[in-house]
C-alpha cells in the first residue's frame, strides 16, 4: 500500500511561524486516506494525520479505539513513567477521565458561566481602561498581548481557582514557559530552582515544576483555612474512591486548569486584533446587531484556531477514512486544518457570522468525552471584550507584524504592537 507524505514537515514548530499553513492542510484534505508525516529528526516513529472534520470528530468520539492515556497526547513520545507523572484529566481515558472531570464539571455549565459574566465584563473594562491609558500616553503604542490577551482570561480562571491576584503575574509568566517548552528554545534545565528530571515535567519544561510547587502552597494554606466554594476548595474535598486526590494529582489538575484557561482564550483575543484589521465590515455589522456577538465570537475562534492540534494513540488495528492503522500508531487531530474544511465550513477563508450551528467548528475539540470543559467560559469572554470594544468604538493599528509563539502545537501570539486607527475611515 502506498503511503500518502504530508507536504510539509509537521513536526517542525516553522511551518506555523506565520500561522496555519493553509495550503498543505487543503492538499492533505483533498488526498484520499490519512497522511503520514516521518518524524526524521529524532528517529522516533511518525504519525498520522487527521485534517477532514468528519474524521477528527470519529476520533474525538471513539476514546477506545483512539486513546489518550495509552500515549502522549501531543505527537513526541515520552516514557510510561512520564505519562504517569503527568497525568490529569486530559491525558486519561474514562473511567478515570470521568471522576476528575466530574469533580470540577458543574462550575463550567453553560448556566453558572453565565453568572461570571458581570465579573467578566470588570476585567475586560479594566484591560480596556489600560489600553487606551497607554494609547494616549507618550509611547501612543501598547503591546496587546501584554496588556489585554493575557491578563483577562488568567485573571477569569484565577479567579474560578481562588489564586489571590498578586499571583495571576508570575502565574502567566509559568504558562509561557511551558509553551515555550513545546518550541525551540527551551528555559536551562536549571531555571526556577528545578531538580526534577525535564522528563518527566509537562513540556519537558522546568516551569511545569514551578507550577507544582506553587499549587501545594497553595493547597497547604487552603487545608490550614478551609472554605469557599471556588475550583481548588472543591479539588481539595473531592474523593475519588474514598481518597482524597494525592499532592501530585491535585497539582496536575491545578496546573492543567491554569493551562488550559489561559493560553487558549490569550491566542483567540490576540488574533481577535487581526480580524478587526483584516474584516472590519463583519464588526461593522455585529456593532449594529449585537444579537450576532455569540456567532462573531465563535467565528474569532474558528478562525484562530488557538490549539493547533492533540493526538492520540490507537489501541487495536482498525481503518479510518481507508487508511489502515495499527494499534500503536499515532494519530494527530489538527483542529487548524479541520475547522477550514471545505466539506463542513462554505468558503473556509471567509470570516463570517452565518455559519450554521448545526455545523459547529472543533476548535473546542470533536465532541466526546474530551470536549473543552472550558468553552462556554471562553466564548463569554471573547463576547464580553468585543461587546466592549464596539461600546468604546475602539479603533486600532497594527504597527510592525505579529510575533507568533514557535510552535506546531498552540496557535499563539506573543507580541501585537497595536496604535490608535488613524481616522474616521479607519473605523470599524
Ligand atoms: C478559545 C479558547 C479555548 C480553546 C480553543 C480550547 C480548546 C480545547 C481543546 C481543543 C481541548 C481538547 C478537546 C478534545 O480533546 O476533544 C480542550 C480541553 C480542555 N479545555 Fe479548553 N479551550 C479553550 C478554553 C478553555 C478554558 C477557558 C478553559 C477553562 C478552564 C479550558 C479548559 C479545558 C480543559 C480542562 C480541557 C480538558 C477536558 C477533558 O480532558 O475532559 N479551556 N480545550
Amino acid at each position: 500500500m502506498s503511503v500518502a507524505l504530508s507536504p510539509i514537515d509537521l513536526n517542525d514548530p516553522a511551518a506555523f511561524a506565520h500561522g496555519v499553513p493553509h495550503e498543505a492542510f487543503a492538499q492533505m484534505r483533498r488526498t484520499s486516506g490519512l497522511t503520514w508525516t516521518p518524524d526524521h529528526a529524532t528517529a522516533g516513529r511518525g504519525f498520522w494525520s487527521v485534517t477532514r472534520h468528519e474524521d477528527l470528530v470519529t476520533v474525538s468520539r471513539d476514546t477506545s479505539t483512539y486513546s489518550s492515556e495509552v500515549g502522549h497526547i501531543q505527537i513526541y513520545d515520552i516514557d510510561p513513567d512520564a505519562l504517569d507523572a503527568r497525568a490529569s484529566m486530559i491525558d486519561l481515558d474514562p473511567p478515570m477521565h470521568t471522576r476528575l472531570r466530574r469533580i470540577v464539571s458543574s462550575a463550567f455549565t453553560p448556566r453558572h458561566v453565565e453568572g461570571y459574566r458581570a465579573a467578566v465584563r470588570a476585567r475586560v473594562r479594566a484591560a480596556l481602561d489600560n489600553v487606551e491609558r497607554r494609547l494616549d500616553g507618550p509611547d501612543g503604542t501598547v503591546d496587546w498581548v501584554a496588556t489585554v490577551a493575557a491578563p483577562i482570561p488568567i485573571g477569569v480562571i484565577c479567579d474560578l481557582m481562588g489564586v489571590p491576584e498578586e499571583d495571576h503575574g508570575s502565574l502567566v509568566e509559568l504558562s509561557d514557559h511551558l509553551v515555550a517548552g513545546t518550541s525551540s528554545a527551551p528555559l536551562p534545565p536549571d531555571a526556577y530552582g528545578n531538580t526534577t528530571d525535564l522528563r518527566l515535567l509537562p513540556f519537558n519544561s522546568p516551569a511545569a515544576s514551578a507550577m507544582s510547587t506553587y499549587a501545594s502552597a497553595l493547597a497547604a494554606r487552603r487545608r490550614s483555612e478551609p472554605g469557599g466554594d471556588d475550583l481548588v476548595a472543591k479539588l481539595l474535598e473531592a474523593e475519588i474512591d474514598g481518597e482524597r486526590l494525592s499532592e501530585e494529582e491535585f497539582a496536575n489538575f491545578f496546573r492543567l486548569m491554569i493551562f488550559a484557561g489561559n493560553e487558549t482564550t490569550r491566542s483567540s483575543m490576540a488574533h481577535l486584533v487581526l480580524h478587526l484589521r483584516d474584516f472590519p465590515d463583519v464588526f461593522a455589522a455585529v456593532r449594529e446587531d449585537r444579537t450576532l456577538l455569540p456567532a462573531l465570537a465563535d467565528e474569532v475562534i474558528r478562525y484562530s484556531s488557538p490549539i493547533l492540534y492533540f493526538r492520540r494513540t490507537v489501541t487495536e488495528d482498525t481503518e479510518l477514512a481507508g487508511t489502515r492503522l495499527a494499534a500503536g500508531d499515532k494519530i494527530v487531530m489538527w483542529y487548524s486544518a479541520a475547522n477550514f474544511d471545505e466539506a463542513a465550513h462554505a468558503a473556509p477563508l471567509e470570516f463570517r457570522v452565518d455559519r450554521p450551528a448545526s455545523q459547529p467548528h472543533v476548535a473546542f475539540g470533536g465532541g466526546g468525552a474530551h470536549f473543552c470543559l472550558g468553552a462556554s467560559l471562553a466564548r463569554l469572554e471573547l463576547v464580553e471584550l468585543i461587546d466592549e470594544i464596539l461600546d468604546r468604538d475602539l479603533t486600532l493599528d497594527i504597527e510592525g507584524d505579529a510575533v507568533f509563539v514557535d510552535s506546531n502545537f498552540v496557535n499563539g501570539i506573543e507580541l501585537l504592537t497595536v496604535a490608535r486607527g488613524a481616522g474616521p475611515e479607519k473605523k470599524l
